[in-house]
């Protein structure tokens, strides 16, 4: 039966083998060793928002593989003028090997996947962004050498980012606590399934609106722009916010060996400083660089080519 990635749950059992792939795979990249199991298929790519990373990760990711890939927009399909999400996975499962979409709405990415007989991955919606997590608990592996034990605190809006993360720490043994206002809590749904999880794995879930005692002891702090795409009240969210930015003075509370880390874009001098973003403690264009391979790994196992 095919298999899809709507949230970071989906994979919860295999996040250890995917990251492990991926540095193997990352490896292979490092060394030039040509390694192309995706010879003659096609990752179709959905884009309702913009992107850096994400597009072009999938993109050369694809290519890597000996694949090939095709960036379709909102505009440059019938979706935009009406035809349905479910017509458009049924169509597009005939032609294409693998699907990546980022929309808006978190149903309609469920709505893709239910038609499409192929894989389809969640490349950010507004619940969700599981490849970035993927990407991320790589990179705190590749500098922590561990994911069990490690206290990650994320401090800023309550978004997607924040609740794929919760998810995922929970999956992965993290200690993880959310520093962010009231009113941008993550969903409770989502932070009540996070702490069921962690309280099998042995770790903690815990969410305060106290930005320092958060970051107190932390051993990765994270945050994410206090505006994502397709949020509306932007002033009253950066108001609201702005004793959640990451300064100096925040990160002097965490572990002397912290890393800080964002899923970028970054909006310097809002959420992050440019002194911490550009500090020798940032670690934001490995993780960026991360998104490659984690999704090499995660296309390769969806499509039955990597056995975890
Ligand atoms: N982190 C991330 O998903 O970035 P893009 O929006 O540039 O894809
Ligand atoms: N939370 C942000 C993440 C961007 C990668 C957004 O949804 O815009």
């Amino acid at each position: 039966m095919k298999k899809d990635v709507i949230s970071i749950l989906d994979i919860e059992d295999q996040i250890m083998g995917l990251i492990e792939a991926s540095i193997k795979i990352k490896q292979k990249i490092k060394n030039s060793e040509r390694y192309t199991p995706m010879e003659g298929m096609t990752l179709g790519m959905l884009f309702e928002k913009p992107s850096t990373r994400t597009r072009i990760s999938f993109e050369v990711g694809a290519t890597q593989l000996g694949g090939h890939a095709i960036y379709l927009g909102t505009n440059d399909l019938q979706l935009g003028r009406g035809e349905t999400i479910g017509d458009t996975g049924r169509v597009i499962s005939r032609y294409v090997d693998i699907v990546m979409y980022r929309a808006y709405e978190h149903s309609n990415v469920v709505e893709l996947a239910r038609s499409s007989t192929v894989p389809v991955i969640n490349a950010l919606d507004n619940i969700e962004h599981p490849c970035q997590i993927l990407a991320d608990f790589q990179t705190i592996y590749e500098k922590k050498h561990r994911l069990q034990g490690i206290k990650l605190t994320y401090v800023g809006d309550g978004n997607n980012v924040c609740n794929s993360l919760l998810l995922g720490a929970a999956c992965a043994g993290m200690d993880i606590v959310v520093g962010t206002p009231e009113i941008f809590r993550p969903p409770a749904s989502i932070v009540e399934k996070a702490k069921f999880i962690a309280g099998k794995n042995g770790s903690t879930v815990k969410i305060t609106s106290s930005p320092q005692e958060a970051v107190d002891d932390a051993d990765v702090i994270y945050t994410d722009t206090w505006v994502s795409m397709g949020d509306k009240n932007a002033d009253e969210r950066k108001k609201a916010l702005t004793p959640f930015q990451v300064n100096r003075e925040l990160v002097s509370l965490a572990r002397d060996d912290y890393i800080f880390m964002h899923c970028l874009p970054a909006h310097r001098g809002e959420e992050v400083t440019n002194e911490i973003i550009d500090s020798r403690r940032s670690v934001v264009i490995d993780e960026a660089e991360n998104r490659l391979h984690a999704q090499k790994a995660l296309m390769l196992y969806l499509l039955g080519l990597l056995k975890l």
